[in-house]
């Protein structure tokens, strides 16, 4: 794992924002796994801006997103789709049917995740997969017990994640129960995991995922399992890190070539 603590969000997000265009630029075909929430809005800011000012290119690139809430139709203003259409796809040259976010109709939702997981391995399997985490250390919906391995499925969110996510659905019994998510070993498949976490709420599920044994209990802790996960922070979601100067130094001292 590579930890990058940055003194803001903005800064921290800047870098997320390189490398995913990196990435991109030089493999104009990538295939990316989006995220939803608070955590990457400037990272897709970012992206919009490159694409506008710098001309990055997203016209052969694919993209899927983790998650997605049951039985909230795309056009609900609260649904993923919505929010990613608002925040980037609105704003970039990806050709619609590059885009792929789980259905959150599906009258079959086993058959939906095995297709959703078959396209993923069609498109030749994906290239960054970009992660918040929840304050109970969920990464997608893949709430505290989720199995390591587990791949593209129906989950239960716990009530901590429905009251965070309240806001969005004007209030806390609005937030629906179930959501289709990718599971942590579809995660885990990916070539590497950008993980961003912002604010002090983060704190202990970083320190937890960062520096805990690995457990279930924490799905953050799979990233200690992935060959090459990034995790960006800024100061107050790394408050908690024991070896955070260790860390910083790290960064410091990379060699040239290695720098974003
Ligand atoms: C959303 C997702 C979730 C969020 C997490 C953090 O697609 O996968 O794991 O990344 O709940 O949400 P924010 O960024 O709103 O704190």
């Amino acid at each position: 794992m590579e930890i990058i603590i940055q003194p803001d969000s903005q800064q921290a997000s800047q870098i997320a924002a390189r490398i995913v265009a990196k990435i991109v630029k030089e493999k104009p075909d990538a295939v990316l796994g989006f995220a939803t929430g608070n955590t990457p809005l400037q990272l897709y800011k970012n992206l919009a801006r490159m694409h506008r000012e710098e001309g990055l290119d997203f016209g052969r690139v694919t993209t899927f997103n983790l998650d997605e809430y049951v039985g909230i139709p795309p056009v609900h203003p609260s649904s993923l789709h919505s929010y990613m259409w608002a925040h980037l796809f609105s704003q970039i040259n990806i050709p619609r049917e590059r885009i792929n976010i789980p259905d959150s109709l599906a009258t079959d939702i086993p058959a939906l995740c095995r297709q959703y997981e078959q396209a993923i391995r069609s498109a030749g399997g994906i290239d960054a997969q970009v992660l918040g985490i929840g304050t109970n250390g969920h990464l997608g919906f893949n709430e505290p017990s989720s199995s390591l391995y587990s791949r593209t499925r129906i989950k239960t969110l716990t009530e901590e994640t429905r009251l965070n996510n309240a806001a969005a659905f004007g209030g806390h019994d609005n937030v629906p129960l179930h959501v289709i998510t990718m599971g942590l070993g579809t995660i885990l498949d990916s070539r590497l995991c950008l993980l961003m976490a912002f604010g002090k709420k983060k704190a202990k599920a970083i320190a937890l995922s960062a520096e805990g044994p690995v457990t279930a209990a924490v799905p953050g802790t799979v990233l200690q399992l992935h060959p090459r996960a990034i995790i960006i922070l800024d100061k107050e979601a790394a408050s908690e890190l024991k070896m955070a100067d260790y860390y910083t130094w790290v960064y410091e001292h990379k060699p040239s070539w290695q720098k974003y």
